[in-house]
């Protein structure tokens, strides 16, 4: 089944953090309008982001700031339960991929975010006791409806989108998986050959490690070797190492600050050479054979 989904951008914001130092109101709707500034034209947040709060704020914010709806993309996700405000019979944290809890939560999301519909939408975590007839029936639904423009999956392993494609009639538009130069298990557990093999892009959340693989050591050391080679930022150059896959993925940056958001942007229009992409990829310490 051929994926027709494809992102505004290479570059996403995620607002798992959205209200770390974006205390008001105004403050946040500044910080959407600088991400769109950037070419940044995907947003990512999930049902469960701030305790359940977060996508209530950034529909808020996105509304503040007003642009058309139809220039930006909205990703939002869905099956992680974790003491969930509206079920207060139901204590503690379990993933929930069932018919009826998925159509409360997408129904939650669309009022929450204030948007006619969901560009794409995920389920968030590798629910063990996912029943693909009856997780596949809510999403081609609100496909259907045209409440959800694209339908993906995050953190699932390959064999689980093989099976959960087969019950699906709508191709399954990405996988969000953690990938950076400290997390390199994509390169070699099949995550990235397979969205080369379905046509679709991946997604990359904690692409920047949190900001680990900026502190020190051998990656950073490395990053400045092609900071001043490409005349950018260490930033930039760690945007320039993920973008090089073939998959093409979808960088999902989480930053709140924006001088540092727009230094990993610049990445976008440096294309590295595979020499010195081993090179990086040699200095977070993975030995070629
Ligand atoms: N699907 C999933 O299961 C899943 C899981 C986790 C996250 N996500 C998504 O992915 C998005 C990004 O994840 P992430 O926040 O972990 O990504 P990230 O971009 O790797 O990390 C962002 C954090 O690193 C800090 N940081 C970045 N560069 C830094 C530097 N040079 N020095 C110091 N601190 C630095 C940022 O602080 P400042 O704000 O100060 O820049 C921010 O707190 C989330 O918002 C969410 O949308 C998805």
């Amino acid at each position: 089944m051929s994926n027709n989904f494809k992102f505004f951008s290479r570059l996403a914001w995620g607002n798992w953090k959205l209200t770390n130092g974006l205390d008001n109101p105004k403050n946040k709707a500044q910080h959407i309008e600088s991400v769109f500034n950037n070419k940044i034209l995907v947003i990512d947040t999930s049902d469960i982001y701030g305790n359940y709060n977060n996508e209530e704020i950034l529909g808020k914010a996105l509304a503040d700031v007003g642009f058309d709806r139809a220039s930006y993309q909205v990703v939002t996700k869905g099956n992680i339960f974790n003491n969930h405000p509206d079920y207060k019979h139901i204590q503690g944290h379990h993933y929930d991929s069932s018919y009826n809890y998925l159509k409360s939560e997408i129904e939650r999301s669309l009022n929450k975010l204030q948007t006619p519909y969901i560009d794409l939408y995920l389920l968030h975590r590798l629910d063990y006791l996912l029943n693909p007839v009856e997780t596949a029936k809510v999403l081609k639904e609100y496909y259907d409806k045209g409440l959800i423009k694209a339908v993906g999956v995050s953190n699932f392993p390959t064999s689980t989108i093989r099976m959960l494609q087969k019950y699906l009639d709508i191709p399954i538009s990405t996988n969000q998986i953690e990938f950076s130069l400290k997390q390199l298990s994509p390169l070699d557990d099949g995550s990235l050959d397979l969205a080369i093999e379905n046509g679709y892009q991946p997604m990359f959340w904690s692409p920047y490690a949190r900001g680990e693989i900026f502190k020190e050591g051998n990656i950073l050391d490395c990053l400045k070797k092609y900071a001043t080679k490409y005349n950018a930022t260490i930033e930039a150059i760690a945007t320039s190492w993920l973008l090089k896959h073939p998959a093409k993925g979808v960088i999902v940056i989480g930053s709140n600050n924006k001088d540092r958001i727009s230094s990993m942007a610049k990445g976008v229009d440096i294309n590295l050479e595979a020499h010195e992409w081993y090179d990086i990829l040699k200095a977070t310490g993975k030995i070629l054979p």
